[in-house]
C-alpha cells in the first residue's frame, strides 16, 4: 500500500481516497490471478515500455523494443504474451516458432508498420539497387522480407555504421532516418516519408512553450520526433534510453518527449523528480488498448490472438531480426 500512496493511480493526486483504494484492490487481485498463473501455465509476460504500470508490474520483462526482441530469443517458457502491438508480436514468433505467442490485444497495430507494401519497396530496391535496405522493427513480416537488416531506436545509428555498405535505404521513418543520417554522415542515405503519426504531430513551437514553463527541465526526446524538434533535445533515445538517461541524471527535471505512459513510470521510478509530458497529445492509442484483463484473459485461453506465420515467410522474415541481434549487441 506505501507504494500506491506515492501518486494515486486512479486520480493522479497524492493522497488516497475510497474511490481509488477500490480500484486499487481490484488491481492487486488481477494481478495476483496472473501471477500466480503465468507461473502455473508456463507464461511469459513481455511489455513494451508504453504499456501502463500495472501491466509492466505483472511483466516478466519491460523494455524497448530491441530489448524486447533480444529477451524473446531467451525466454525459456513455452508461451509468450506480447503486451504491445502487432510487430512486436511478430518478431517474437520469428525468433521463437516453437513457442505459443500471443497478442495480448487484436486490435494493437502499428499505423507506422502499416504504411508500405512490399510491393512499393521492390519498385525502390530496383530504383536504388546499390543500396542496403535497412528497415525500422516498427514494420510487417512482409516488408521485413525485402530488408537486408532490421534496426531499432535504440540500435539504428550502431548499426548503419556496422554495415560494410556505404549506401543505405532507410524505410519507413523519415524522422528516425534523419536522425541516423546525421549521426553517420560517411554513408548516404535514402529515405522515405513514412514515420509515427503519434511522434510526428510534434511541433517545434510546443517545445519551445514547454521549456519556457519548465526553464531548469532537460528535455528528453525519441528520434521518431521531426529533426527540428529533435535538435531542441538534450538527450535523444529510445523509450529505454530515456528513463535510464532519467533515472541517472543528477537533474530535477525532465520533459519528456515521447508516448505519455513513460512519463507516468518515471514518475513512480523518480518520486523526488518531476516529469513534465511534452504534449498532452503524447498518446499511443494502440498502445493503450491492451488492459490487465486481456493479459488474463490471454492466459486463461479465451482473449487475445495466437500469432500464425506462414513458415517461407518467417524464415525470410527472421533473416534480417537475427542481423539487427549480430550487429546491435
Ligand atoms: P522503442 O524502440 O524506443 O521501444 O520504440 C518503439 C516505438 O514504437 C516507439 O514509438
Ligand atoms: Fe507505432 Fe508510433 Fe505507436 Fe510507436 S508510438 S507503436 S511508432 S504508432
Amino acid at each position: 500500500m506505501t507504494e500506491f500512496y506515492k501518486l494515486c493511480r486512479v486520480f493522479k493526486c497524492l493522497t488516497a481516497c475510497d474511490g481509488c483504494c477500490i480500484i486499487y484492490t481490484m488491481i492487486k487481485d488481477l494481478q495476483q490471478q496472473i501471477i500466480k498463473l503465468k507461473k502455473e501455465r508456463d507464461v511469459c509476460i513481455l511489455a513494451h515500455s508504453y504499456m501502463s504500470e500495472e501491466i509492466c508490474e505483472v511483466a516478466d520483462f519491460t523494455g524497448d523494443s530491441y530489448a524486447l526482441s533480444v529477451k524473446a530469443k531467451t525466454a525459456p517458457q513455452s508461451t509468450v504474451i506480447m503486451c504491445g502491438v502487432r510487430f512486436m508480436a511478430e518478431t517474437v514468433k520469428m525468433l521463437s516458432p516453437q513457442k505459443k505467442v500471443i497478442l495480448a490485444s487484436p486490435d494493437a497495430g502499428c499505423p507506422m508498420a502499416e504504411q508500405f507494401d512490399r510491393e512499393v519497396i521492390e519498385q525502390v530496391k530496383k530504383m536504388y539497387g546499390d543500396y542496403a535496405v535497412v528497415a525500422y522493427v516498427n514494420t510487417t513480416a512482409e516488408l521485413k522480407t525485402v530488408a537486408d537488416v532490421c534496426v531499432t531506436s535504440s540500435s539504428a545509428v550502431k548499426i548503419c555504421r556496422a554495415l560494410p555498405d556505404k549506401n543505405i535505404l532507410f524505410i519507413p521513418d523519415i524522422n528516425l532516418g534523419t536522425y541516423v543520417s546525421k549521426q553517420v554522415p560517411e554513408k548516404n542515405f535514402k529515405l522515405l516519408s513514412g514515420g509515427c503519426p503519434t511522434h510526428a504531430k510534434i511541433e517545434k513551437a510546443e517545445v519551445i512553450a514547454a521549456k519556457r514553463a519548465h526553464p531548469d527541465a532537460l528535455f528528453l526526446v525519441h528520434p521518431e520526433c521531426r529533426p527540428e524538434v529533435v535538435e531542441l533535445a538534450d538527450f535523444v533515445g529510445s523509450t529505454s534510453g530515456i528513463m535510464d538517461f532519467a533515472e541517472k541524471s543528477d537533474k530535477k527535471e525532465f520533459i519528456i518527449g515521447t508516448e505519455n505512459s513513460i512519463v507516468q513510470h518515471l514518475q513512480y521510478k523518480c518520486p523526488e523528480k518531476r516529469f513534465y509530458p511534452l504534449s498532452k497529445d503524447l498518446v499511443c492509442h494502440n498502445m493503450k488498448l491492451t488492459t490487465l484483463p486481456d493479459v488474463l484473459n490471454c492466459i486463461l485461453g479465451c482473449g487475445g490472438e495466437e500469432i500464425v506465420m506462414e513458415e517461407n515467410l518467417r524464415a525470410q522474415a527472421v533473416k534480417c531480426i537475427e542481423k539487427m541481434i549480430e550487429l546491435g549487441g
